[in-house]
């Protein structure tokens, strides 16, 4: 296992497997309306900040800290545990320490699976029927048509065991020959796509008022109103930067195990950030001009997804081709960043059973499918629990404890990991991520990675909370 390096065909193909690991539904449908209902175009302020402050340093920690580990197995586990337990050099409580981020990590990768999986499935049933013109016809609503689609068991399951056996597929055949070749063809598509979805979007004229043409919308991402600006759209800034770069679970640690040590890490970082970032910008222009020409507010979720956009695509001329291109785009997001999720389940059971990959993946799958299953009944046996309040889904919970819980968490365990004397401890973390060529990591930020850094995601979990639960009323994902 020691080198598997060359697994990967090219570093460009590597690349866009993790750029399309970090490209999902949180940049398409989580930014635009996180950039919307926090002021527009002043938002992106505190998201770029937050780029920089969180997102760069966590997303290195772990890259680093897989890249170190990697001689010991890909998994989470891998470099966290064994990695203390076999040198021997560490007091007991690196191991402790390890253990739990590593348990932690795979915990959320499940869980994260569990529920993700169900959306690709929605995304592909969308696209067929938006070719299909299944929602088009304007004798119910599309709002009637979602509810209808996800309370159908026939639809529901077609396209989730679709998925999932897209999926098994693909990380069955192995980094190269699965994960690699899907990223490689949907990554490229996937822009193609943004970018030809954003100029339709801007083209578009108001039917409903010529006032409120598509342009309105770009004015409102590209205008900043800087009045908008409060702290509570700084810390929802800070709380998408953990989903958008799939941090604090371990997908980066385990791309990270991947990585060679003649480059060092931080261009990389710096290439996936802004790759990741340019996919959102995309999406918001895509779906905030036309909510605007349309003279609709961009709701949460998937009712802003499968209920709002579907009916614009309803009214607009060629919809059916446009419709079935955005949830393509939606699709190929969404797969490669659960195949990459799934390597990540694959990894842990390698690592740490010695099993092969054809029966890590089988014994995942059923595992997936099993812990699967409180999602989709979410929907209809059990559409009476609603465990974050009225009109609530478990999918809302699964959510909840995924963005606003395990990643936060995950990613304070891997700081805290990396920088502590009892981890892995500041010198060395400083010496593994310096090798190589390239930008040096600046070590006079010891402080704020040790203190500042755990301090910030602390505030941003406790805010997490209070938001969550303020007397206002939940926010929940449909509806
Ligand atoms: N980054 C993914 C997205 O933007 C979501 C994700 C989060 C995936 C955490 C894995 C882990 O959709």
């Amino acid at each position: 296992m020691a080198n598997e390096k060359n697994e990967w065909g090219s570093n460009i193909s590597f690349l866009l497997a993790m750029i399309g690991s970090a490209v999902g539904l949180g940049n398409i449908w989580r930014f635009p309306y996180v950039l919307y209902s926090n002021g527009g175009g002043a938002f992106m302020l505190p998201y770029f900040a937050a780029l920089i402050i969180l997102g760069l340093p966590l997303m290195l920690s772990e890259w680093n800290l897989g890249r170190y580990g990697g001689k010991y197995g890909h998994g989470t586990l891998g470099p966290m545990v064994y990695l203390q337990a076999r040198e021997g050099a560490k007091p007991k409580t690196a191991l402790i320490l390890g253990a739990i981020a590593g348990g932690l990590a795979f915990a959320v990768t499940l869980l994260v699976n569990s529920y993700y999986n169900h959306l690709i499935g929605w995304t592909l049933g969308f696209a067929v029927s938006s070719f299909t013109g299944a929602y088009m016809d304007q004798s119910q609503s599309t709002a009637d048509f979602f509810v209808g689609y996800i309370q159908d068991p026939k639809m529901v399951f077609t396209f989730w065991i679709i998925a999932l056996l897209g999926l098994s597929f693909a990380v069955m055949r192995g980094v190269e020959k699965g994960i690699e070749a899907w990223a490689k063809v949907m990554m490229p598509v996937l822009y193609v796509f943004g970018i030809v979805l954003a100029i339709r979007s801007l083209t578009i004229g108001s039917p409903v008022n010529p006032e409120w043409s598509s342009l309105k919308g770009l004015n409102f991402i590209w205008n900043p109103d800087f009045s908008t600006l409060t702290w509570r759209s700084a810390l929802a800034a800070a709380g998408q930067i953990f989903f958008t770069l799939s941090i604090g679970i371990g997908a980066m640690l385990i791309f990270g195990s991947y990585m060679e040590k003649d480059q060092r890490l931080f261009g990389e970082a710096v290439n996936i950030t802004v790759l990741d970032t340019v996919v959102a910008l995309m999406a918001g222009f895509i779906i905030i001009p036309a909510c605007f020409a349309y003279g609709i507010e961009p709701g949460a979720g998937p009712s802003l997804i499968f209920i709002t956009i579907p009916n614009i695509f309803a009214q607009v001329a060629g919809g059916r081709v446009w419709g079935g291109l955005f949830f393509l785009f939606l699709s190929f997001a969404a797969f490669t960043t659960l195949v990459a999720v799934f390597e990540n389940i694959i990894s842990f059971d390698m690592d740490l059973f010695g099993w092969s990959r054809k029966k890590s993946t089988l014994v995942s799958l059923i595992l997936i499918i099993i812990l699967s299953m409180p999602c989709v009944m979410g929907f209809n046996v059990l559409a009476g629990f609603t465990p974050l309040g009225e009109g609530s889904t478990i999918m809302d919970l699964e959510d909840f404890i995924v963005s606003n819980n395990l990643l936060p968490l995950g990613s304070l365990g891997y700081v805290l990991f990396c920088t502590k004397k009892n981890g892995w401890g500041w010198n060395s973390f400083l010496e593994e991520i310096n090798q190589g060529e390239g930008w040096k990591f600046p070590a006079g930020i010891k402080g704020y990675m040790s203190y500042g850094l755990p301090l910030l995601i602390i505030i941003i979990y406790l805010k997490g909370y209070y938001d969550k639960f303020q007397p206002m009323g939940t926010k929940t994902l449909i509806g």
